[in-house]
C-alpha cells in the first residue's frame, strides 16, 4: 500500500467581536498561535504577523465594521510554501481598501502603506458578505528558535 502522508497544516480559525478589545485580542491570538506552533513571542516572524495582524484587525473594526456583526481572523502556516498567511474577514462589502498618503502631520492614513512594506504579498478577495482582507510573510522552518538561536 503506497500510503502518502501530507505535511499537517497548521491553522487558527477565530470569529472576535468588532470591537478595540476584540482587535487587541486577534494580535495576542496570533502571537500565541505562533508560540504553540513553534515560533518565540519575539522572534522576528511573530513581530511582523502581529504588526500586520494589528493593522489588518484595526481597519476591520473601524472601517470593516457592521453593528453586531463580529469579524473572522485566520492565521494558516503552510509549510509547504513556507508561508504565514493571515486573513482578516469582515462584512462590509461596499467599501473599497485606500491607500492614502499620509502627510507628516497625520494621524491616521498608514496602516495598509505598514502591510505593503512588511507582506510579502496581499490583497483583498470579496467574500458572499463583505471581504477578506490578506497577507503572507515567509515562515520557514528554519527561523525555529527565534531569538538566541543561531
Ligand atoms: N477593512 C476595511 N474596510 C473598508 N475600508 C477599509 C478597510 N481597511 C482600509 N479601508 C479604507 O482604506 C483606508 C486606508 O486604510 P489605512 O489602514 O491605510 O488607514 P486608516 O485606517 O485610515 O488609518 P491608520 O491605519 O493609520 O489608523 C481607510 O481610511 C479606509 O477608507
Ligand atoms: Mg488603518
Amino acid at each position: 500500500m503506497n500510503l502518502q502522508i501530507s505535511t499537517p497544516q497548521t491553522q487558527l480559525v477565530q470569529r472576535l467581536s468588532a470591537t478595540p478589545r476584540g482587535a487587541r485580542l486577534a494580535r495576542r491570538l496570533t502571537a500565541s498561535s505562533l508560540a504553540s506552533w513553534g515560533y518565540p513571542y519575539d522572534g522576528e516572524p511573530t513581530e511582523t504577523a502581529q504588526l500586520l495582524v494589528a493593522e489588518l484587525a484595526a481597519n476591520a473594526v473601524t472601517h470593516g465594521r457592521v453593528a453586531g456583526r463580529d469579524f473572522e481572523l485566520r492565521l494558516a502556516h503552510l509549510p509547504e510554501e513556507n508561508t504565514l498567511r493571515i486573513e482578516v474577514s469582515d462584512p462590509r462589502g461596499d467599501r473599497p481598501l485606500r491607500i492614502l498618503r499620509a502627510a507628516p502631520g497625520d494621524v491616521h492614513g498608514r496602516g495598509l502603506i505598514v502591510v505593503e512594506a512588511l507582506a510579502r504579498t496581499w490583497g483583498v478577495r470579496e467574500r458572499v458578505v463583505g471581504k477578506t482582507v490578506w497577507a503572507e510573510i515567509p515562515l520557514t522552518p528554519e527561523r525555529r528558535g527565534g531569538s538566541g538561536t543561531p
